[in-house]
């Protein structure tokens, strides 16, 4: 009987670049207030965030998928030809076909590369991280480029208080290919689907565009938010799985140099580094401040600032643990590039 052959593949898996693309329009929080009835001081207390940005109409997803993975090629001197594998992590992208991902591998001029979009909301790039890993030693890719893309301000309620200050824009990729040593640690995922309501887009897009029978409102879906069972959760729960990342990675929590946990909200960013006794010396992405929270993207864009900050190094090891909507979750040691 006639049997394929089974795939080859690399070794080991590594992160090789990382590149970012940060919204040209700043959006301080006393832009936001009035809408709210809230204050900065209120919005710095309960979240850490000082801004965020939020894109320009020209600022599409594709574009700031272009551009952060032009960065993360050029970090990895690599071409975009090398690549035969683009995944775009993403929940912000307004069409539901074709995968936007089509698209950034052709605007890239990759060869033809196998491409698409998966939605795992603000755990969607450490699943890409994990899916491209497994695609590199597994011989279905060579070079993958792992993009987590949001335009979180369409689907924002500038007057909804639980979430007009949190959510954010912005673009960050990872290449990730062969390597001789290993760079990507086992995944530690999986998903609560009993509390699939804690973080949702409220309205069904047939809902917002309306039937024959019942017209629609002619507003865009908002994502909606309870946020204290939420922070309760990522605050406690979200812990237990990064210390599982680190025990199937073999490492200790004294073996690590750098913390990078989904930028959600500094409270949260902190109760899961004292959770997790993190040693002072290990550095803690706080890209939040800044840049809000940007769901898929905010894993690689925290990377980005640490390693132009200097606060992530070639060949330190770093722990990712990202968390949100369904509510999934994704964690995994890596190198950084
Ligand atoms: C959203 C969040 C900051 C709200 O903080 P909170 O302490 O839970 O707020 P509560 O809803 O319990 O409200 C507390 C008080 O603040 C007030 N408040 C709520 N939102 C406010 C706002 N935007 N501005 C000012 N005051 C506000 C409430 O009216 C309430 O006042 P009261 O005590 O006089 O009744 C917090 O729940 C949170 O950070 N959750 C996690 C969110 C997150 O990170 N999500 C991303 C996951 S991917």
């Amino acid at each position: 009987m006639a049997q394929p052959q089974s795939p080859q593949g690399a070794p080991h898996a590594a992160i090789l670049g990382i590149g970012a693309y940060r919204p040209s329009r700043v959006i301080p929080n006393a832009e936001l207030i009035e809408a709210i009835d809230s204050s900065d001081e209120w919005i710095q207390q309960r979240s850490g965030i000082k801004q965020r940005r939020w894109a320009t109409p020209e600022e599409t997803v594709q574009l700031m998928a272009v551009e952060s993975s032009k960065k993360a090629l050029a970090h990895a001197g690599i071409d975009a030809r090398q690549i035969d594998c683009v995944v775009v992590a993403t929940v912000s992208h307004m069409l539901q076909t074709p995968a936007v991902a089509t698209a950034v591998a052709h605007e890239l001029g990759t060869d033809q590369a196998a491409a698409f979009d998966i939605s795992a909301a603000c755990a969607g790039f450490c699943h890409g991280i994990s899916m491209a890993s497994d695609f590199v030693r597994g011989g279905s890719a060579s070079h993958v480029l792992v993009i987590g893309v949001e335009r979180l301000s369409d689907l924002t309620d500038v007057g909804d208080r639980g979430t007009a200050f949190i959510f954010a824009d912005g673009a960050g990729a990872a290449v990730v290919g062969p390597s001789e040593t290993p760079g990507i640690g086992p995944v530690v995922w999986g998903s609560d689907g009993e509390q699939f309501d804690l973080i949702r887009q409220k309205e069904d897009w047939r809902d917002v565009v309306g039937t024959p029978e019942v017209p629609g409102s002619g507003v865009m879906p908002h994502l909606v938010m309870q946020g204290n069972p939420v922070f309760r959760w990522a605050s406690f729960a979200m812990a237990k799985i990064g210390q599982q990342a680190l025990d199937r990675a073999g490492l200790s929590i004294d073996d690590l140099d750098c913390f990078v946990p989904h930028q959600a909200n500094m409270r949260i960013i902190d109760a899961m580094a004292r959770s997790m006794k993190m040693p002072e010396r290990v550095r803690i992405a706080r890209d939040i401040a800044e840049q809000g929270n940007t769901s898929a993207a905010s894993i690689p864009l925290a990377l980005d600032r640490m390693i132009a900050e200097g606060d992530a190094k070639s060949g330190d090891t770093a722990l990712l643990i990202a968390f949100g909507a369904g509510l999934a979750y994704a964690a995994q040691v890596v190198t950084i590039p």
